[in-house]
């Protein structure tokens, strides 16, 4: 049985002030279940006081993206071993948003993946389609390009360390959720590919799905036989709403 990982990605927002009662709201309402982690992901400049301040508890600290090479000359990127550095034990890599705002092709992200295992952190793999690849058909041809990408680069094997997490791009912000069984159709379409490569690793990775999750419809997605926990934008910014979805999660 695969356990939940609850991750909130907060995007460009928050300032210290607000991170610290957000931090602390969370850190006290986490659910008492083994099987569901919870993790934060804040912007760069906020990373270490956030790993400082959940010191002592269960929740963990992840980045928003990461440089694909290592040092030096690369200004304004960050290296993996930074983020190991400061306590960092999750990057999200290819975001949609990274992918169509900042151009990052598949080969990139690919390359960000391996950069972050190399280091030590565990890469969360965005993969999705946009409203118009849906409604003509690609939704499954996009996913596997996206996968595929990164398979070839670093192997089926690397997925042992690692979390996928279907966000489909239409359903980003939008407050259209996949309904659950839209979600799970993709989920299992992802999950039979890796089982294409390995079938215990297929069993094992966590499949995340993320796209306008809130507690009212987290009990739903995340009863889906292949959904293995969320990845969540506007609701992980105020903790009520966040820790609503992590209870599912505990429920579920
Ligand atoms: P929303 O939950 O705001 O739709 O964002 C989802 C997302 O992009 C998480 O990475």
């Amino acid at each position: 049985m695969r356990d939940f990982l609850v991750a909130g990605n907060w995007k460009m927002n928050g300032y210290a002030a607000g991170n610290t009662a957000l931090v602390a709201g969370i850190a006290a309402g986490v659910p008492h279940s083994a099987r569901v982690k919870v993790l934060l992901c804040p912007p760069f400049p906020y990373l270490a006081s956030v790993v400082a301040q959940l010191q002592g508890s269960n929740v963990a600290v992840g980045a928003q993206t990461v440089s694909e090479h290592q040092s030096g000359a690369f200004t304004g990127e960050v290296a993996p071993a930074m983020l190991r550095d400061v306590g960092c034990e999750y990057v999200i890599v290819g975001h949609s948003e990274r992918r169509a705002l900042y151009g990052e092709t598949s080969a990139a992200v690919a390359g960000k993946f391996k950069a972050a295992l190399g280091a030590g952190l565990k890469p969360i793999l965005c993969v999705g389609e946009t409203l118009e690849e849906r409604e003509a058909g690609s939704t499954e041809s996009v996913v596997d390009e996206q996968l595929g990408a990164v398979i070839d680069t670093v192997g089926i094997a690397a997925f042992a360390s690692a979390v996928v997490a279907y966000e489909p791009v239409w359903a980003i912000g939008t407050g259209k959720t996949a309904s659950p069984e839209q979600a799970q159709e993709v989920h299992r379409h992802i999950r039979a590919l890796l089982a294409g490569h390995d079938a215990d690793i297929a069993e094992s990775t966590q499949i995340l799905y993320g796209g306008s999750m809130k507690g009212e419809n987290a009990a739903g997605l995340l009863g889906m036989p292949d959904i293995d926990g969320g990845l969540i934008g506007g609701a992980s910014l105020k903790a009520v709403d966040f820790l609503a979805i992590a209870n599912a999660a505990a429920q579920g």
